[in-house]
């Protein structure tokens, strides 16, 4: 139910804008009150008048309509919300969003808001798919925006392919999921993610085997729980999940600035893969092949950004956790690490070939804490991130 959640639903100008009838009355029928804004475009196609009379609401559609301004300014309006929702988003409103454009009613309120918001994109399916509405999209979703859809199928250009909006219903889940009070609301948590890259010359680096799914699943799995999440991540194989802040870095020297940045949170995952050397002095031109002659990397000790957290005096967060990647004596091993990195839990993985662990989809996982060791069955990364956002959930309520 969505009783007393005042949503903000702005309707863009594309076909589908006669969706959002519906979405109204589905929002309604759940209590929700629903102030509808309008772009221009949108009037090509619902009416104010149908709109208004749906949410029972007078719609705005006019950044310097000055009765409207004098009742509630826009950017009051932008903040009265529990939630921002786009729907249907159109290619060009995407566009102006990820540009931080406010030159409508619609996007100044979007860029003034500091509510959370979310985008049901509705377009012609090579619109969708072209680079640059992909490009934007990353850019909303790395500001931590969410995004439902859009489906995949027959369009009203003739066309098939994903670009329709989601339905109504699916739109009102995704709403109410991103307003649920999950049992981590108002905590924020860091993830560290994904590999790291220490680069030899500009085009060379050393890298390592890490995927980034592991650590994309909790950042996940944590805002689903409601968790405000900050998603520090090297340069993986997976997209970062959508609803988060995602920083993104190259070299753990970079992860170590972010994750500073980032203090004070409440807990903070490192899952990253970490590169344990850098390259001393990196060239800043590209090594030159000489007959006969090889090439020596001399290597500098990368600052080790769990432990530096783990032993903070101030701004320490409450719980620290870590991962460990192992290939023998994985409990052992991983108990000890614990110890040396000052960190209050561990998940240790048995990382060997053979496990298909690293870059496959599935992890077996024993949670080492101050009271011994938990090993949990082999489970999808997805579930094992489920499990690990629950039991942080638990620690710091
Ligand atoms: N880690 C980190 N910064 C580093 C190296 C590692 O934050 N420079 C974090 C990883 O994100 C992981 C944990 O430390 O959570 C364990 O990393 P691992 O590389 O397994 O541990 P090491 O201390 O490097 O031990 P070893 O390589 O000897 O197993």
């Amino acid at each position: 139910m969505l009783t007393g959640k005042r949503i903000l639903l702005i309707i863009g100008g594309g076909i589908a804008a006669y969706k959002s009838l519906e979405l109204i009355r589905r929002l309604r029928e759940r209590g929700a009150d629903v102030v509808p804004v309008m772009t221009e475009a949108a009037g090509q196609f619902v009416t104010p008048m149908s709109v208004t009379a749906l949410a029972g609401n007078p719609v705005h559609s006019d950044l310097f309509d000055l009765g409207t301004e004098a009742e509630m300014g826009h950017i009051q309006l932008s903040r009265v919300a529990d939630l921002v929702v786009v729907a249907p988003a159109t290619a060009h409103l995407m566009a102006r969003m990820a540009q931080g454009m406010a030159d409508d009613l619609a996007t100044t309120l979007l860029l003034a808001t500091d509510t959370p918001v979310l985008i049901a994109p509705a377009m012609n399916v090579r619109m969708w798919e072209h680079p640059a509405t992909q490009r934007n999209l990353a850019t909303l979703l790395g500001d931590g925006i969410t995004c439902t859809g859009p489906d995949e199928g027959d369009m009203a250009c003739g066309e098939y392919g994903p670009g329709r909006l989601a339905e109504p219903l699916a739109i009102v889940e995704a709403i109410e999921a991103r307003l649920a009070d999950g049992p981590l609301k108002g905590r924020r948590v860091l993830v560290t993610s994904g590999p790291t890259h220490e680069p030899i010359d500009p085009v060379r680096y050393i890298a390592n085997r890490s995927s980034g799914a592991q650590g994309t699943a909790i950042a996940a799995a944590l805002s689903a729980l409601g968790a405000d999440v900050d998603f520090i991540t090297g340069p993986a194989d997976v997209p970062p999940p959508q609803g988060v802040r995602v920083i993104p870095v190259e070299t753990a020297a970079q992860m170590m600035d972010a994750v500073q940045q980032s203090l004070p949170c409440d807990a903070a995952v490192f899952a990253a893969a970490v590169a344990d050397w850098c390259v001393a002095g990196a060239s800043s031109s590209k090594i030159k092949k000489k007959a006969g002659k090889l090439p020596t990397l001399e290597f500098a000790e990368n600052p080790d950004i769990l432990a530096h957290v783990a032993q903070l005096k101030r701004d320490r967060p409450r719980l620290v956790v870590g991962f460990a990647a192992e290939t023998d004596d994985v409990i052992a091993n991983a108990t000890a690490k614990r110890a040396r990195k000052g960190c209050d839990w561990i998940l240790a993985n048995d990382v060997s070939p053979e496990t298909g662990i690293m870059g496959g989809t599935e992890n077996a996982v024993h949670l080492i804490t101050e009271d011994g060791h938990d090993s949990w069955p082999r489970m999808t990364k997805d579930l094992v991130a489920r499990k690990l956002a629950a039991r942080i959930a638990e620690a710091l309520a």
